[in-house]
């Protein structure tokens, strides 16, 4: 029973006699006062001694622990994903066998600039990462709502995204408005063209995580059972449609309530209003790859769904809200190196360099080496190695055994198993060992151009006025006119109004490009939202 009782200074104090609901220490000793510290006397010192008030302090003390380096800002979801097309001719995953099969999900859709207390609306980019607890298996699918990136080398990612973040001096600005550095960087980084133009689009303000598309950008491989490959992108197609704000919308929500995405999730799925996507993959081989206008390892660069149709296999459906945004949106711990049995990596070199990043970040970020322990990151399938202790170990081998090869027969478990066990397509590869960027990703303008010319007038108006806006907030004349230049090699039009609105009157010269562009890549309905 809880009774309010007053405490010497008048004070309501909850109290109760009943076992099970007594507050204890962590140690499980029961409090009998969590309002007042152990002191000599009623106007003396706090005593060292007063244990209650020491774990309690300690505790919130370490309260914190480290915000994502990026995509600090997110919000999770479960939900499942339903099989509706069994693939086993590309693909051995076990994820894309059986019709009608339900495999768990946690979703986690982000902004990737701004801290964790940023606000939702921002002008940026969303992640949209998917963890398939699959019965062969934890698949994350790390994705983004936008399908290209900003760069093609991962070597280039610390500096895209210290250009971004708040500058060493000052501490500002946050993702909201462009400034100098990241500007400056895109300027001297013509192959993040492209995705600028995706960026200063409406894609960049969704009306909310239930309204964007996903893109897993990379191509990556499916493996069949005969170890054929195929190449493929993932694609994620809301149910909902395709929705965005406008930018005097999005700062109006920022100021009204910074938390809009997160709380319409919330309050979608508590309505039992479950949003849905479809899980598309566009499958292509090395004929296509090789005769390609750009290179499939380029994740500057999308192939349009009028080349490679989207195939739809399967729905996922976002259906219950985390019990702990703590113990499951922050601590969950996606990794593009998380695979399965029937899907591989390409040697794109921007994922390559992600397959190392995750699991380094990971380790500082959930302090150790067992952050798989966490229920979020464990397996719901039966899992067993012999990894060991470490911080916060959880579990650890059972029995003598915790090395192999070793001959203790039935007690020497686990054992490898060729079978199911996952086996790298075995691609040929050779060369030369070198740090050079291949021709093949030289191209950066002429798949800016077909994206603008795919938008609607109103479309390609809003992204003149993106420009025009995050380029009005950089202080320095050159590297505006070094943005400039770059647009003119996209298209006349939008370095025309850009310049208008900037008020510049003396046009630069056009960036040299590091190849010719292909000026007549026709348009593709599947860029423009309104057409969606
Ligand atoms: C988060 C690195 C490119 C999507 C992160 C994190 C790091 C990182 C360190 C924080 C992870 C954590 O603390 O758990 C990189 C590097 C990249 C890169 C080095 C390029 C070389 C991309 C691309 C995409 C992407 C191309 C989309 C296709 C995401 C998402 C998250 C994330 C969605 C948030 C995951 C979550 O919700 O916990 N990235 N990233 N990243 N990244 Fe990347």
């Amino acid at each position: 029973m809880t009774d309010e009782t007053r405490g010497k200074g008048g004070e309501p104090r909850q109290q109760t006699t009943d076992r099970d609901r007594t507050m204890t220490t962590a140690q499980g000793g029961p409090i009998s006062d969590d309002q007042n510290s152990l002191t000599a006397g009623p106007r003396g010192p706090v005593l060292m001694e007063d244990h209650v008030f020491r774990e309690k302090m300690f505790h919130f003390d370490h309260e914190r622990i480290p915000e994502r380096v990026v995509h600090a800002r997110g919000y999770g979801v479960h939900g499942h994903f339903e099989l509706k097309e069994a693939i086993p001719e590309l693909s051995a995953a076990d994820i894309f066998q059986r019709v009608g099969e339900k495999t768990p999900t946690f979703t986690r859709f982000s902004t990737v600039a701004g801290n964790k207390g940023s606000f939702d609306l921002a002008r940026d980019v969303r992640g949209f990462a998917t963890k398939f607890y699959t019965k062969e298996g934890n698949w994350d699918l790390v994705g983004n709502n936008i399908p290209v990136f900003f760069i093609q080398d991962a070597m280039k990612f610390p500096d895209l995204v210290h250009s971004v973040k708040a500058a060493p001096d000052r501490g500002f600005p946050q993702a909201q408005s462009a400034h100098d550095n990241f500007w400056d960087f895109i300027s001297l980084s013509p192959e993040a063209i492209h995705m600028t133009l995706w960026q200063m689009s409406d894609r960049a303000i969704p009306r909310s995580f239930r309204f964007m598309e996903g893109f897993g950008v990379h191509t990556f491989r499916l493996v069949n059972a005969e170890g054929k490959s195929h190449y493929v992108k993932f694609h994620w197609k809301p149910k909902q449609g395709l929705q965005s704000v406008v930018w005097n919308e999005a700062l109006k929500i920022n100021g009204a309530d910074p938390d809009f995405h997160r709380r319409d999730m919330w309050d979608a799925i508590d309505a039992g209003d479950f949003p849905q996507w479809d899980l598309g993959i566009q499958v292509f081989d090395d004929e296509f790859a090789d005769n390609f206008e750009f290179d499939i390892l380029d994740a500057t660069k999308l192939i349009p769904e009028e080349q490679v149709p989207v195939r739809i296999i399967g729905t996922l459906t976002l259906d219950a809200n985390v019990d702990n945004f703590f113990a499951e949106t922050e601590q969950v711990a996606f990794c593009t190196q998380n695979i399965v049995r029937g899907i591989d990596h390409t040697n794109d070199p921007l994922l390559q360099g992600r397959n190392f990043s995750y699991l380094d970040t990971q380790l500082k970020r959930l302090g150790g080496p067992n952050f798989t322990h966490i229920p979020i990151n464990a397996p719901k399938c039966p899992f067993h190695n012999f990894q060991q202790d470490g911080h916060m170990a959880m579990h650890n081998p059972k029995g003598r055994v915790n090395y192999e090869p070793n001959s203790w027969g039935e007690d020497g478990n686990p054992r490898e198993n060729p079978e199911i066990g996952f086996k790298s397509y075995p691609e040929e590869v050779s060369g030369t060992k070198q740090r050079v960027r291949s021709e093949t990703f030289a191209d950066h303008y002429s798949q800016a151009r077909q994206f603008y010319i795919s938008q609607t007038k109103i479309e390609q108006q809003h992204i003149a006025a993106g420009y025009t806006f995050e380029l009005s907030k950089c202080q320095e004349e050159p590297i505006r006119l070094r943005v400039l230049s770059h647009l003119m090699n996209v298209h006349d039009d939008l370095a025309k109004q850009v310049a208008e609105g900037l008020g510049v009157t003396q046009m630069p010269e056009p960036a040299t490009p590091a190849r010719e562009p292909i000026t007549d890549l026709p348009p593709s309905d599947a860029l423009s939202i309104l057409k969606n």
